[in-house]
């Protein structure tokens, strides 16, 4: 409040404007990553990074299918194709050996993808050296989207760090906020400069709007900058809140039959942005729809995992590497209630909700 305040006393209610300047710096000093720009949504920060590494119509993407589709959307904006990767079972991200085996299928057919787009999902990083290093031969650029694992890390660096860009979201839901907004980051000075020039409608810097280009309007406004600024602040608390609560959940449901928790790479530490169970219906006594509704029935609310981008009927003539492991977790995912202020009371009646579905 004291931020935002300041940001209209300031009177730049715009975009741009010293909050937006100051975010951007301690963004990239907490991340570890030189170059940043702050951007009205992480779609628009994904948007903009595939836009800066040229992909265009007829182009190939590789994505994870188990993702959120704001990831996937910004491939079909420039009009490229997205080629859905399954999941591995150790950390639900991209499988590293299956995208080799698709990049090798690629250079033989002759036709290589112009990125790979690996998603950090729930918090949990993706395994980014071996993803690096399988792209590294077929020399085709990785961009990690860390919308939702702002806080996490993988062998001590930050969720994204390493790879050549990488995307993260403020969106209202996020482990921190904006109420909307995004933030593309790069070791690629010249990369996250084009990005801010697209960002600003491809205005060059002459004082009479000329444009040979065609660009967005994509920038952070400098009152959302603010409350960014101080949510930063708060991160490193809100990523123990969520640990804290993902361990009462286990310890409260861990032993039941049939309840698996989404597991935790050995490679780095999640945020836990969600707490994500799996229920063996045949072990449990019921699926996961079940419990969702019995939850619902006492007010509160839960939602399935991510319906896979392969599954979608608007990517159903996309292609597939695999798919079985993605969807085993659509159909035996849930994702319980996971937010900050959750007291342990809420937490409580979360437990005896589910625990009153088991046989
Ligand atoms: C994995 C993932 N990618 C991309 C996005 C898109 O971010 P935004 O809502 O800020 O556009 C989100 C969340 O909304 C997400 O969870």
């Amino acid at each position: 409040m004291e931020l935002v305040k300041q940001a209209f006393e300031s009177n730049y209610i715009a975009p741009l404007g010293p909050m937006v300047d100051a975010f951007e710096s301690e963004f990239a000093a907490k991340l570890g990553i030189p170059y940043v720009v702050a951007l009205s949504s992480g779609t628009a920060a994904m948007h903009l990074a595939l836009h800066c590494l040229d992909i265009g119509p007829g182009d190939e993407v590789l994505a994870s299918t188990l993702t959120f589709i704001g990831s996937v959307n910004p491939i079909i904006y420039l009009g490229a194709k997205p080629v859905f990767i399954d999941s591995d079972l150790k950390t639900w991200n991209m499988d590293p050996d299956l995208l080799a085996e698709e990049l090798d299928d690629c250079a033989a057919r002759g036709k290589l993808p112009k990125a790979v787009v690996p998603t950090d999902l729930y918090g949990q990083c993706v395994d980014l050296d071996r993803i690096l290093k399988v792209c590294e031969p077929f020399d085709v650029p990785v961009v990690v989207d860390s919308a939702e694992a702002l806080g996490a890390s993988y062998k001590n660096r930050s969720a994204g760090n390493g790879a050549r860009a990488s995307i993260y979201s403020f969106n209202g839901n996020k482990i921190i906020t904006t109420s909307g907004g995004g933030m593309l980051a790069s070791h690629d000075a010249e990369l996250i400069n084009k990005a801010k020039f697209l960002s600003q409608q491809a205005r060059e810097a002459v004082p009479h709007y000329q444009h040979t280009q065609i660009g967005y309007n994509y920038r952070m406004s400098n009152i959302l900058a603010a409350i960014g600024l101080g949510q930063l602040k708060v991160l490193e608390e809100r990523v123990a809140a969520k640990r804290r609560i993902f361990a009462a959940y286990k310890k409260a449901l861990g032993e039941l039959p049939g309840i698996e928790f989404m597991p935790e790479s050995s490679y780095g530490q999640a945020n836990r942005w969600l707490t994500v169970i799996l229920i063996n219906s045949d072990q449990f006594g019921a699926d996961c729809n079940a419990v969702r509704l019995a939850l619902e029935e006492n007010n509160i609310e839960a939602r399935p995992v991510w319906k896979p981008m392969h599954m979608q009927p608007v990517f159903s003539e996309c292609r597939k590497r695999q798919g079985s492991v993605s969807e085993k977790l659509f159909k035996q995912g849930l994702c319980l209630p996971s937010g900050t202020s959750m007291s342990i009371k809420d937490i409580e009646q979360v437990v005896e909700v589910v625990t009153s579905c088991s046989f």
